[in-house]
């Protein structure tokens, strides 16, 4: 494992569109938005941080496999996959460093079938509702349980 703490942000599909998509429920940031915000709170602490996005559930797998070893912490919003990826759940369930799962939108507010998610059974902890504030959430309490853990 690398000296300085690394966390790898995945982000699944339709996250791309970020900033023009249903803005009412997401929020006007895009996803460059939220990844300068995460940088700048990991690049002031000495921290790794990796940022992938992809639409594709095989794309996200893999990008889970070429974690262990490499990354301390993977933050995850799987987007629509959360609700339906077994094979996301399976990936992150074998990957040995802590987990979070992210959310913009409140998914219990929303439709039913948005309100089970594969990953969260795997997950050390879930981050929901408040927009791009749950990265930076996500992030902030990852580094505080770092500087607690010495
Ligand atoms: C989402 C919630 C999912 O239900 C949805 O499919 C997304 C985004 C969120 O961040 O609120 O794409 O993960």
């Amino acid at each position: 494992m690398a000296e300085k703490l690394n966390i790898l942000a995945i982000n699944g599909p339709n996250l791309n569109m970020l900033g023009t998509r249903e803005p009412d429920i997401y929020g006007a940031d895009t996803l460059a938005d939220m990844e300068a915000r995460c940088r700048a709170i990991c690049d002031t602490d000495g921290v790794v941080l990796d940022w992938i996005q992809s639409n594709g559930e095989a794309e996200i797998v893999t990008a889970i496999h070429q974690a262990i070893g490499n990354a301390d912490w993977i933050v995850i919003n799987a987007a629509g996959l959360t609700h339906t990826s077994v094979a996301v759940r399976d990936a992150l369930a074998l990957f040995p460093g802590r987990k979070i799962e992210v959310h913009l939108s409140n998914i219990h507010k929303r439709e039913s079938f948005r309100h089970h998610s594969m990953i969260s059974a795997v997950v050390d902890g879930v981050v929901l509702g408040f927009g791009a504030m749950s990265y930076v959430m996500a992030i902030r309490g990852i580094l505080e349980i770092a500087k607690e853990s010495g």
